[in-house]
């Protein structure tokens, strides 16, 4: 499989992506408050074997080791996220000095390290004092998320440029509160379509109060998209996979390139939104770049009876598949970057996330053989280049996950790191798929 180098610029960001919650552990030190993961991820039955992310990977005392992972990667960036809870415990209110430090450190080693940090605000680490205000579905969420991000940015900003608001807030509103599998683990369509509302408020807040702090800031937002196929020709599947790319994308990405809400979608929710007036054009705040996460595609067929948008996954056969059960599909990342290039005018993309999870293990010989992640990756990355080539203005690609990590409901079972962590000891062993990756960066290096 070969690689169109020549479609990626020079400065392309070759990175690796990771979130607070997923890695850092030490949930309880240096003045750190409990988050929604915390709480949830302790319910006994909400997590697969009920892990949790007390340890996860220990990065917030082995950071100096994991950066010195990626140089051996030979990455030239890094997708980190900042933890709302560490840098204000009470959620609104004082700053905590010792929260902000760790940010600070690892920021200036990833700097010595040759390595350009990527900031993300959230990644779904909502502190827990504010769901037991209320949450996303409250307004003054919003306000709070933009006054944690402006103590962030006013700390890191003269060092961070790329900044992202919020990471798939998709996830936090649809999965968390209509379908009960995140945090918060609500099943509420009215409290979940004002979460979406309040999330989406948020961004633009931030993006506003990033910008006031920081000025040379590049902003943008972090959306998981996916390619939408209807299972059948019915006029009702047609119209489901109409429903569901609403549900997935549209909703999403119309109203931030200013286009408001999506009317179809308002219809099939029937939920007022808390609009107020004004907000539409905060939500709309101009985007120095957008970030598309993407996983898998989505086939889906008509299903009245379902939760919104009565649209059903169903499965097709004879389709590779990841450990996660997701369809392989490397073209989908290119219809999107191309998507979001035709339709959404896009100036500046990047691939934030991209990866899978196989069931690795290391062997006698103390090497981790994944042909299939080295497959996925290589597949995904020619797809990108080839965007590019049709025009995409793509600027980076972060793999995920630097690190196996605690993934979410399903927990540490599920492996999507380059490198793999053996939670027993905490060691860290380069995949084969992150000596693909390290080959694949230097052969962008090395083009003629
Ligand atoms: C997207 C999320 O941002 C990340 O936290 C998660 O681990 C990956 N998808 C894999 O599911």
């Amino acid at each position: 499989m070969t690689i169109d180098y020549a479609a990626l610029p020079d400065d392309f960001l070759w990175g690796t992506a990771t979130s607070a919650y997923q890695i850092e552990g030490a949930v309880a030190e240096d003045g750190r408050s409990p988050s929604i993961w915390d709480t949830f991820s302790h319910t006994p039955g909400r997590i697969d074997n009920d892990d949790h992310g007390d340890v996860a990977c220990d990065h917030y005392h082995r950071w100096r080791e994991d950066i010195a992972l990626m140089s051996r990667l030979g990455a030239n960036a890094y997708r980190l996220s900042a933890a709302w809870p560490r840098v204000v415990p009470g959620g609104d209110g004082p700053v905590n000095a010792k929260g902000l430090a760790f940010y600070d450190r690892l920021v200036d080693g990833l700097l010595e390290a040759g390595i350009t940090p990527s900031v993300t605000l959230y990644h779904w680490d909502l502190p827990q004092t504010l769901q037991d205000r209320g949450g996303w579905p409250e307004r003054d969420t919003a306000e709070h998320f933009a006054a944690y991000a402006s103590a962030v940015a006013e700390r890191l900003g003269d060092r961070v440029h790329h900044w992202a608001t919020l990471n798939e807030p998709l996830c936090s509103a649809w999965i968390g509160h209509l379908e009960g599998k995140m945090a918060p683990g609500w099943t509420d369509l009215t409290a979940a379509v004002r979460a979406s509302y309040h999330l989406l408020l948020a961004h633009g807040l931030a993006a506003r109060a990033i910008r006031a702090a920081a000025p040379d800031a590049q902003v943008g937002i972090v959306n998981n998209l996916s390619t939408i196929h209807p299972a059948s020709d019915s006029a009702q599947d047609r119209a489901a996979a109409v429903r569901m790319d609403g549900h997935t994308n549209r909703w999403w990405l119309d109203p931030i390139h200013g286009r408001g809400f999506p009317a179809d979608m308002r219809e099939v929710y029937g939920v007022d939104l808390p609009e107020r007036p004004g907000d539409l054009e905060t939500i709309a705040a101009p985007l120095d770049w957008l970030g598309l996460n993407y996983y898998f595609p989505q086939v889906v067929a008509t299903d009245p009876d379902g939760p919104a948008p009565y649209a059903a996954a169903v499965r097709r056969d004879g389709v590779p598949r990841t450990g996660m059960d997701w369809e392989i599909d490397p073209t989908g990342i290119e219809d999107l970057l191309l998507r979001l290039t035709d339709e959404y005018g896009a100036r500046r993309l990047y691939v934030t996330e991209n990866g899978s999870a196989f069931p690795d293990v290391v062997r006698p010989d103390g090497t981790v053989d994944d042909p299939e992640r080295q497959d996925y990756l290589t597949r995904h990355i020619a797809a990108c280049a080839s965007a590019a080539r049709k025009g995409a203005p793509l600027a980076g690609y972060f793999a995920w996950s630097l690190l196996d990590n605690f993934e979410w409901a399903y927990g540490y079972d599920k492996r999507f790191g380059l490198v793999h962590v053996d939670y027993a000891t905490q060691a860290r062993t380069i995949k084969g798929s992150g000596h693909r990756y390290a080959d694949i960066i230097r052969g962008h290096g090395e083009r003629v």
